[in-house]
């Protein structure tokens, strides 16, 4: 694995595959009474969401803490950020305090790449603008394949606000990495430009039409809804927001076409009764709550990967990830 986790297009198929491995190692962990390891003692990971978070940044706090490192939350609100520095002063600010990891959410595409050019240590993007979010993706593939087992030739449809979604993009790539077939469905208005030569060039396919996906000869294994990101939008994307759940909304009626053994994701937060009924996001078919559990052990392993085996270390554990726990 490189230094630095800015885009899912940083990892090969083997990456993928260590990192999803090493996940399956660390779950054990959540099963246990203390849960505590060694493994990333004397290490110090900042957390730095220039953005709000629930999931993201309390696993990658949790994830950390379990690990024995020193991890400290900031916020743009009650930083230095309030009072106008820099993002690359901030960065800067940082890393001069000998940190080994940065991880960073921040409302700016390409933020946490230029950040990976201003410092010294490991930069891990959880969530930049409408770019990416690689750790996401991750834990999708992970509980995709607890659920599925090998994702060669599985049918991913992905479907809802693509234009804002740095979700839908981080997990194009991670499942066109692992072999899986990916269609996704978005209005015309929420379908991102440039994606007709997207498509074309990584094989995977679009549609403005749902019913028609979901009623097609390829099976769907997982669909996965994203949120409507209101809070991204400056214009009226679609009529009314009755009219997006209709024909864009997933629920009883929808998932009853769906095959027997497919799943139903969302990486939240979900807007209930928009992009997801009630009882398809608490069916038993629904892993929303699995992808969040997953969240932590994938993140311990990004982690563990990106600092426990660093040259710049004096501690490699490389194979004792749980080694110490009680
Ligand atoms: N899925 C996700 O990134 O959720 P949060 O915004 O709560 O971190």
């Amino acid at each position: 694995m490189t230094r630095h986790l800015i885009s899912s297009a940083d990892l090969t198929r083997r990456d993928v595959e260590d990192i999803l491995e090493t996940a399956a190692s660390m779950h054990d962990l959540q099963r246990r009474e203390v849960k505590k390891v060694p493994t990333l003692r004397g290490r110090t990971v900042i957390n730095f969401f220039f953005e709000d978070s629930t999931r993201t940044r309390s696993s990658f706090e949790i994830a950390g803490k379990w690990m024995s490192a020193d991890t400290i939350n900031l916020s743009a609100k009650g930083s230095s950020t309030s009072k106008g520095e820099s993002l690359r002063d901030t960065a800067m600010t940082i890393d001069a305090m000998a940190v080994d990891a940065l991880v960073i959410r921040h409302n700016a595409s390409g933020a946490c790449h230029q950040v990976a050019k201003w410092v010294r240590c490991s930069v891990i993007n959880a969530g930049d603008g409408t770019h990416e979010h690689p750790t996401q993706a991750l834990l999708d593939a992970y509980t995709l394949r607890t659920r599925l087992g090998d994702l060669d030739g599985r049918h991913v449809v992905i479907v809802g606000d693509l234009t804002h979604s740095r979700v839908f993009r981080s997990n194009v790539i991670t499942l066109k990495t692992l072999g899986a077939r990916v269609t996704v469905v978005a209005p015309p208005t929420l379908m991102p430009s440039g994606i007709g030569a997207w498509s074309e060039a990584d094989g995977f396919a679009t549609s403005w039409d749902l019913d028609a996906v979901l009623a097609g000869d390829d099976p769907v294994d997982a669909v996965m809804m994203l949120r409507v990101q209101r809070e991204r939008m400056s214009a009226a994307y679609f009529p009314s927001a009755r009219e997006y759940s209709r024909r864009y909304g997933l629920d009883a009626r929808r998932m009853a076409r769906l095959p027997e053994h497919a799943i139903v994701m969302h990486p939240g937060p979900m807007n209930r009764g928009l992009e997801i009924t009630a009882d398809a996001a608490d069916s038993a078919r629904s892993t929303i709550v699995e992808q969040v559990a997953n969240g932590v052990s994938v993140r311990m392993a990004v982690l563990y990967l990106l600092l426990a085996g660093s040259d710049d270390h004096e501690e490699a554990p490389a194979r004792s990830v749980l080694e110490g726990a009680r």
